[in-house]
Order: C-alpha cells, then structure tokens, then sequence
C-alpha cells in the first residue's frame, strides 16, 4: 500500500490563497536520490516567484499551469532512505541544504549535492533557514565581492534573510561593514557586528562622503549613477535582487553609468553548492554566523508565512516548523 504524507501543494499559480495542505503520496527516492523527514524549512522570495508566477521568466518551463506543485526549497531534516547509487548519506543523518522544490512537505526528495550534514550544536531551526540566504550572501560576499579584509562594505537591505547573513559574512571576512535598514532594525544590525549602521529613512546612503569598495545591494532601489557616486576605483556593485530592469541597464551601461571605468556592476544567480553548504555548517558550528529568525509558523501556516515574507519587512529569516 502507498504510504501517505502532509504537505502544503497549489495547482495554479497566484498569491497565498492557492495553497493548502493536502494529503499527497510519500516519494520514493530513485537511484541517485535521498529522501529526507522535513522537520524545518523557511520561506524565501525564491518561492514568492515561483508561486505567484511573477516575474513571468519564472513561467518559461509551465506558462500557464505550474509543473510543481509543492514549493520549498530550505530543508533541515533526516535522512530516511537513499537510492542505490548513494553512497555519501545513510538513513538517520541530520542533514540541511537547499533543493529548489518539494521542502513544504513531511517528507522531500533531495539530489545529493543539494545537501550536507548538519553538525552537533547547530540547532535543526538555524540549519532550516539557512540554504538559499545563506548560500546566496556567502557567494555574494566572496565570489561576486570578491571581499577582501580591510575593505569597506556597504550592505543595502542588511537586515532581511540575505543581509542578515551577508553582514556576518562580510565581517568574517574582515571587512568594514555598514548596514542599510529602517530605524526598527538597526540594533539588530549593530547586533550582527556592523560597525556602522544607516537608517534609510533618515539619511541617503547614495549621498554619503564614504567610498565603499563593495555594495552588497539586496533592494535595487538607487541607478547606477547613484551607487557610482559611492563606490571606490576598483569598485564593485553586486547586484543580488531580482531587478531585470536595473540588470539590463546595469549590464548595458553600467561601466559609463558608474562613472569610472574600473567600477564593475555584477548580477548573479546563487548557485547550490554541497562545499558552500558545508562552510555554511562550519561558520554556524564555529558561531562565526547565526540564523536571525523573527517568526515560525507551522506547515499548516505555510501561506500566511509566505503573506508576511510578501511584506519585505521581516528580520531575517521566516521559519517553518515541522512537529
Ligand atoms: N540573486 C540571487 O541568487 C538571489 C538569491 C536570494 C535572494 N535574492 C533577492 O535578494 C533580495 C533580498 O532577499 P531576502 O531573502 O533578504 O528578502 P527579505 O528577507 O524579504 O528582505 C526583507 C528585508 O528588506 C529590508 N528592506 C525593505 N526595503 C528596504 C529599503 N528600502 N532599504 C533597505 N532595506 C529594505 C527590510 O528591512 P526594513 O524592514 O528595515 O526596511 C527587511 O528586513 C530579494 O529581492 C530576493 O529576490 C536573490
């Protein structure tokens, strides 16, 4: 007899409201497979898209109706069966990770290099939240920023599930960090180690004296002209939120918009990487990071969750809990 499971699906695309929990058949895990006992996940702007449809590029492999039905890609949980080809995971590990689709359920599918263990003293919560913010503020920290000890860092929106993380990051790295946030977050900002601190409703960042060698930029709300006029020579503005309008610019003309030839504009898609996943475990165990959660909801609660991320006000990460 098939066995059963919990898990919150949608047949068409649109807000909150097209989700429901349902009981759906339990997946089995092919060859080269892992399946693994959901215990928590998180919602992400990632699932916004996918599940609203917007912006419509996200349609382009089902245009009209979805292909996927169960949304979630943070994952912490156990491993309870793998396929025959697997030989890094076995049944009972405590593993987290990012896996695109499927998280929003009791029991998900993962491809094997879309997780990695999750260490003693790292609670299933912290490792539940941290795959697609966590893997996207380390790459941005690292890769896109290429950050360097000593430089300057500005991070615009410090205080969501990126920023929250990017700004640890950045500080790990050794760099000089100021976070941009609302009056309501800033302590929290000051709390995760910026040395310096900008409520974007009292004071411009775009009109500062400061040069920064990096802008970490997660809202997409100032031209290129604006993050020129901030940046050092050498300096590099990455782009990490989904603004395709101020991608084609940027990547058009941001070398002349920027006003010097040696500024570099940069977007980039975080990719899922097992090594990136593992740094992310270590920094945790280490304490170098920490997942900033401002509300759990339960499975059931997966649509009101997604209704408050769609605020773009939450403080770090919003968790799902699973019993
Ligand atoms: N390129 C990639 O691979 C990739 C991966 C992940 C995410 N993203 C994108 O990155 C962006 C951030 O993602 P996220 O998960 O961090 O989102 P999030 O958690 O929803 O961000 C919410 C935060 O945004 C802050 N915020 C809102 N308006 C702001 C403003 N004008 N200035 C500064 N901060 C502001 C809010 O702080 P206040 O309440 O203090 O205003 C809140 O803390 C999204 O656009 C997402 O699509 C891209």
């Amino acid at each position: 007899m098939k066995q059963t499971m919990l898990a919150v699906t949608r047949e068409t695309y649109g807000g909150p409201d097209v989700m429901c929990l349902s009981r759906v058949d339990r997946p089995i895990p092919k060859a080269d497979q892992v399946l693994v006992e959901v215990e928590a996940t998180s919602v992400n702007p990632f699932d916004w898209h996918q599940l609203t449809g917007r912006p419509w590029l996200v349609r382009l492999p089902a245009l009209f109706k979805p292909s996927v039905r169960i949304l979630g890609a943070d994952i912490a949980g156990t491993v309870v069966a793998v396929g025959d080809q697997i030989q890094d995971f076995k049944p009972g590990e405590a593993v987290f990770g990012d896996i695109n689709f499927g998280a929003f359920a009791q029991f998900a599918i993962a491809q094997p290099h879309m997780l990695a263990r999750r260490p003693d003293g790292v609670t299933v919560e912290d490792a539940g939240v941290v795959g697609i913010a966590g893997l996207t503020a380390l790459q941005a920290v690292r890769d896109w920023g290429r950050v360097q000890a000593g430089e300057k860092v500005l991070i615009n929106g410090a205080s969501g599930g990126v920023g929250a993380y990017a700004v640890q990051i950045a500080i790990a790295f050794g760099a000089e960090v100021t976070g941009v946030c609302s009056a309501a977050n800033t302590a929290l900002v000051r709390r995760l180690g910026a040395d310096r601190v900008i409520d974007y409703k009292s004071t411009d960042f775009a009109t500062e004296q400061v040069r920064y060698d990096v802008v970490i930029d997660l809202v997409a709300n100032r031209g290129p002209r604006a993050i020129g006029r901030i940046l050092a020579d050498n300096g590099r503005w990455v782009l990490v939120a989904l603004n395709i309008p101020r991608f084609l610019v940027s990547s058009l003309f941001g070398r002349w918009l920027l006003g010097g030839s040696n500024k570099t504009t940069t977007f980039k898609i975080a990719e899922i990487r097992q090594d990136d996943l593992a740094t992310l475990a270590r920094m945790l165990a280490e304490g170098q990071i920490r997942s900033v959660i401002d509300r759990s909801f339960s499975l059931e609660d997966v649509p009101k969750a997604m209704s408050y991320l769609a605020t773009k006000r939450a403080k770090g990460k919003v968790a799902i809990r699973l019993e």
